[in-house]
């Protein structure tokens, strides 16, 4: 069953091609990030427009990857949200549009399921994952635990009460006045610094939740930064780097640790764009090793926003004949149980 993906819920218009929710026979992703790199950050509006000049040309190409047409396909995912209404809306109209003019049908994906689901796709040097499994999202906009069941159903363990991992990489990059994204600026940086220089706090480490608390680690950072200046010496920007990578990591490993002792579940899939993190990835598997469990993660290009991820998902949902209609909407928040439940709030 081959499906024709589509993902345009923040800064990137990516199309794929993907078979039996496994293989991806074709993807193009068109990344907006020079432009936005300029504003420090991701300017929604702009992030449609691009959407909007992008995507027949990114779904033509990837469908020419793949070496197929529109009548060698059996379904049109997207992804309907969370993310950025405006971006969200020019992939679901595309994605309407395809339909309307095919036949096919469509799948509206949630977009964390998504990220989650990028474990199961094959890759060369790693075999796909299955569920059930425990599973930490880590992204620009979700910081979560979840137990996900054998016929994919997520049930929430925790997650965070402020910033999420990945907003928070962005934010002190950003006081360190290091390019956009900061995420992977602050992972290169950090492996040539000193992880113990600064002891910046480990949100909620100590608290039996398995909720996450990032913005802590941010304020301490600005406040460290603040008193560097003031003494008038240079940043050490590398060693802020690995002391502030150093606090993020420890409490996603450790809370995952716990969420794996609790549940009794031997696998882990760590997903999301902060699951590209070098350090993040040595780090759960030092702790799977330590637990004697197992670790998966996409492959880094796999981890941040792409298509492919969206065709996995919808795979499973097209295998239980759940199919959309074109009254499809877009959502900025959509929560899991709603996408689960397929009972979409109003838009
Ligand atoms: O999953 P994603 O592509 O988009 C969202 O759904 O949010 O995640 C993007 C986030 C950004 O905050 C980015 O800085 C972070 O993931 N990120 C990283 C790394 N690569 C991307 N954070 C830490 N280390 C990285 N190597
Ligand atoms: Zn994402």
């Amino acid at each position: 069953m081959n499906i024709l993906a589509i993902e345009t819920s923040c800064d990137e218009t990516s199309a794929a091609i993907v078979a039996d929710g496994a293989r991806v026979l074709g993807q193009v992703t068109a990344s907006q990030m020079e432009i936005h790199r300029q504003f420090g950050g991701v300017v929604p509006e702009v992030a449609s427009r691009r959407h909007v000049e992008a995507i027949t040309r990114v779904v033509d190409t990837a469908l020419g990857q793949a070496g197929l047409g529109f009548s060698d396909l059996a379904a049109i995912a997207v992804t309907m949200g969370p993310g950025l209404l405006g971006a969200l809306l020019v992939g679901v109209a595309a994605a309407k549009a395809y339909s309307l003019a095919t036949g096919l049908p469509m799948i509206g994906v949630h977009h964390i399921a998504g990220h989650v689901a990028a474990a199961m796709l094959e890759e060369p040097d790693r075999p796909a994952v299955r569920p059930p499994f425990l599973c930490l999202v880590a992204s620009g906009g979700h910081t979560e635990l979840y137990e996900v069941d054998a016929s994919f159903r997520f049930t929430r363990l925790g997650g965070t009460r402020d910033d999420a991992a990945g907003e928070a990489y962005d934010k002190v990059a950003r006081l360190l006045g290091l390019a956009y994204p900061g995420g992977p600026e602050v992972d290169k940086l950090a492996r040539q610094g000193d992880p113990a220089r600064f002891s910046f706090p480990r949100g909620l480490l100590d608290d039996p939740s398995l909720d996450f608390s990032f913005s802590g680690m941010k304020t301490a950072v600005l406040v460290a930064l603040d008193k560097i200046k003031r003494q008038g010496q240079d940043v050490p920007v590398e060693d802020v780097c690995a002391s502030f990578q150093a606090a993020v990591i420890e409490v996603l490993v450790e809370k995952t640790r716990r969420a794996a002792r609790m549940t009794g579940h031997r696998t882990v899939v760590v997903a999301g764009g902060v699951a590209a993190n070098r350090g993040l990835r040595a780090a759960m598997r030092a702790m799977a090793t330590e637990e004697g469990i197992g670790v998966h993660f996409p492959s880094p290009g796999l981890c941040t926003d792409n298509a492919a991820m969206i065709g996995a998902a919808a795979y499973l949902r097209a295998r239980e004949g759940r199919f959309d209609t074109l009254e499809l909407g877009a959502y900025a928040d959509l929560t899991l149980d709603e996408w689960q439940s397929g009972r979409y709030p109003a838009e």
